[in-house]
């Protein structure tokens, strides 16, 4: 099966080709580097000994991404590609409904166009608001709290609109909780731009001296130790959900709704704890107060995802904050090189 997916050459898109081209799936991939970089292809050869094709363009632009359709037959979409700065999202909102919205419409019409009828959704948790409840279910009431999870939702929306619409579709929404660690072989891992906005990628900064200090937002939660709890999964589970996804896509017709998390949740103090203790660096840290729009806890039930897809994350915490360090010390290394 031929698999187009954007956004491949990001920190889950790299991680889920791998698994593909690992799985003997023939990979196509459309990125326009706007928050990733071209060694990653060579990075994806490096780890698989296989090389996907790649299309440097926008997934916006109709005209070109019909040309790949054209020129591959492609069987279904994961589609990535989007931007995921929540922070930016409040400064910046039509960026955010631009890029989002518009690449998900193209491909949907360049898909029915081209006879194509799998779709997977790269969704967040973050659709699920403030919920009154934990475990989180695939069926709690959703909402938003800034412009980056309103376009999760508009797609949701969308996609279920075109669902009952198109009866040939198959779409399944994979609602990602807190995806971190990297592959073990330090080769592609999670590179934000800047000062990054979530905890895991500052901690490494900070072990590796790049930042000062870690600011912990509140540690006054009705959580066990008072500070944030929320569901880590590791990168490298997260892409294997998509295979089975993928599996699934294929042998229905409609649109589900997958959580893809543990199930635990981990605190920041004992992600910190745990950081420091399996890697044997100190993450200096400091509590200020809490982040306007942060939850206290939130974490799945992945119930849903294991009895209809069979997916069950399989790494642990340590795994997590060891890949991590290591991806980040792999890439000093190549830069001193
Ligand atoms: N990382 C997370 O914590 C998280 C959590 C929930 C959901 N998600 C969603 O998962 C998807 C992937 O996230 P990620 O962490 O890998 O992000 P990422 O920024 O690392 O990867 C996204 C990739 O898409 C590319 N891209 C963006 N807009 C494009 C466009 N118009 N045309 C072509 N390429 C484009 C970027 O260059 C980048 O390589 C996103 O849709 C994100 O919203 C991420």
């Amino acid at each position: 099966m031929k698999i187009l997916v954007t956004g491949g050459l990001g920190f889950i898109g790299s991680h889920t080709c791998v698994e593909l081209l690992n799985a003997n799936y023939e990979v196509v991939i459309i990125d326009n580097l706007s928050n990733s970089s071209i060694d990653v292809l060579d990075k994806i050869e490096e780890i698989t000994s296989k090389k996907p094709k790649f299309y440097e363009i926008d997934v916006c632009d109709k005209e070109k991404v019909s040309v790949v359709f054209k020129e591959n037959k492609i069987d279904a979409v994961i589609h990535f590609a989007g931007y995921k700065a929540v922070g930016e999202s409040v400064s910046e909102p039509l960026k955010y409904y631009r890029n989002n919205l518009d690449s998900t419409l193209t491909l949907l019409e360049v898909m029915k166009e081209e006879n194509c009828h799998n779709f997977v959704f790269s969704s967040s948790a973050t659709v699920y608001g403030s919920p009154k409840e934990l475990p989180i279910k695939e069926d709690f009431p959703l909402s938003t709290t800034n412009p980056y999870g309103t376009t999760k939702l508009m797609i949701e929306r969308i996609l279920a609109d075109v669902s009952k619409a198109d009866k040939d579709l198959s779409i399944i929404v994979l609602r990602y909780f807190n995806p971190i660690g990297a592959h073990k072989s330090g080769l592609i891992g999670e590179k934000p731009n800047g000062i990054p906005n979530n905890l895991m990628p500052y901690i490494v900064r900070v072990a590796n001296k790049e930042l000062p200090i870690l600011s912990v937002f509140g540690n006054d939660y009705d959580t066990p130790d008072g500070t944030g709890v929320r569901d880590y999964i590791h990168v490298v589970d997260l892409a294997k959900g998509h295979i089975k996804a993928l599996e699934k896509c294929v042998n229905f017709k409609g649109i589900e709704y997958y959580n893809l998390g543990t199930g635990t949740g981990y605190s920041v103090l004992d992600l910190v704890n745990t950081f420091e203790k399996v890697n044997n660096v100190e993450v200096p840290y400091k509590i200020v107060d809490r982040r306007p729009g942060d939850i206290a806890a939130c974490y799945a039930d992945p119930t849903k995802a294991y009895k209809e897809l069979g997916f069950k994350a399989e790494y642990g915490i340590e795994d997590m904050c060891r890949d991590s360090y290591n991806f980040i010390l792999k890439n000093k290394e190549s830069h001193n090189n």
